[in-house]
């Protein structure tokens, strides 16, 4: 089976993780996690970086350090995880989705500015698949409009956007370290920001908001969503192999859409937009209407060839969970609900070789052919 992630620790992680048990530095205590914290923020060129336990933890202590609450409303792509639209519902303020560009795949901007209200308090563009969010005018818009916003930079780790780096917008932005990121820590998530007195606020809300007086007497109410020592020191090793990584991540790109950049049977994320670069944090293909296989069925036939696949996005307007809530407006995201039924990934992990990638390009081709699409 070529699975569908596979991380590369074929750095210094062993190295650290082995200092770490050394000085019986464990826990979030530990020198590692100011040193991420500082190398991570500083790469993306933020002044302050907030580890926490993961990229959902990280929008939880993003939407609550901005204050948001009842009453509140946040635009949200659609088509994303469901972290982001938890860490809205459990601040209290409602989410607002977006529909999907079908060119790109990300939250599509032209559709936000009809949902503005005088209850619209922040927006959270998400870069989706490793292809930057167009940013200019939906910075323009949450200027204009006076406007949170909360770049959500999971897949997007190194890149850039007209040349600034993808986590550096907006008020605050975040990062998951999960397995299968371009910088992993196991699990593990960053909240970056420039402004001090949010950066303080994160680091409270990650650390069950202890405050400074009396340990155990507390004012507020936060989470332990911090991160361990162990985990920081994996995290400060990748690190330095990012740029390694996009490369990686580009090359295995560039090969796979070699091979499946002409099929008329499948679509792709463009490879650039006018302001961005594909990082190809995964490989997304999208099956044309006239393919007689939906994405379930399409994976589950590569996965008998050997092929490990993953679904893309369920649309957060048709989640069961947010339906039962009340905050599903019943109206159609078409290009999203599309996606997410035509549309999964192929194997993408950075250990992926490079005759696996061909192996699994021969496959994709062997199952059309089962359906006589010419290849
Ligand atoms: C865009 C995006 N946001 C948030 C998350 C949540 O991160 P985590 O899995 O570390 O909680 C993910 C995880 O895959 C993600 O892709």
């Amino acid at each position: 089976m070529i699975p569908v992630n596979s991380p590369l620790l074929d750095g210094d992680e062993s190295r650290y993780l082995q200092e770490c048990i050394a000085t019986g530095w464990l826990s979030a205590e530990g020198g590692f996690v100011e040193q991420f914290e500082r190398e991570f923020a500083a790469r993306v060129g933020r002044a302050h970086g907030v580890a926490v336990s993961s990229g959902t933890a990280a929008l939880d202590v993003a939407v609550a350090a901005l204050g948001l609450g009842p009453g509140d409303e946040v635009i949200v792509p659609t088509f994303t995880i469901i972290s982001c639209v938890a860490a809205i519902l459990r601040a209290g303020a409602t989410p607002i989705f977006v529909d999907s560009d079908a060119r790109t795949w990300n939250m599509n901007v032209d559709q936000i500015e009809p949902l503005l209200n005088r209850r619209t308090r922040a927006i959270m563009p998400v870069h989706t698949y490793g292809l930057p969010v167009d940013m200019e005018p939906l910075l323009k818009l949450a200027g204009d409009h006076g406007l949170h916003v909360i770049e959500d930079a999971a897949e997007a780790h190194g890149l850039q956007y007209r040349g600034e780096p993808c986590g550096s917008f907006g008020d605050i932005s975040t990062f998951s370290f999960y397995a299968n990121k371009l910088v992993t820590t196991g699990e593990g998530g960053m909240v970056l920001t420039d402004d001090p007195a949010i950066a303080e606020r994160c680091r409270s809300l990650r650390n069950l908001c202890f405050g400074s007086g009396r340990r155990f007497v507390h004012e507020e109410l936060g989470w332990n969503y911090r991160m361990s020592n162990l985990q920081a020191a994996v995290g400060v090793a990748q690190l330095k192999q990012l740029d390694r990584f996009i490369r990686l991540k580009r090359a295995m790109g560039q090969r796979y859409s070699d091979r499946l950049g002409s099929l008329a049977a499948i679509t792709l994320q463009p490879a650039r937009t006018e302001h961005a670069e594909n990082g190809y944090w995964v490989y997304g293909v999208v099956l044309e209407d006239h393919v007689p296989l939906d994405a379930a069925e399409a994976m589950r036939r590569l996965a008998e060839r050997g092929i490990g696949t993953r679904p893309f996005f369920w649309p957060m307007h048709e989640q069961p969970v947010l339906k039962r809530l009340g905050f599903s407006d019943g109206n159609a995201r078409p290009v999203s609900e599309r996606l997410a039924r035509r549309g999964f990934y192929l194997p993408s992990g950075l250990g992926l070789s490079q005759a696996e990638i061909d192996t699994v390009c021969d496959e994709v081709c062997a199952l059309l052919a089962d359906f006589g699409i010419r290849t």
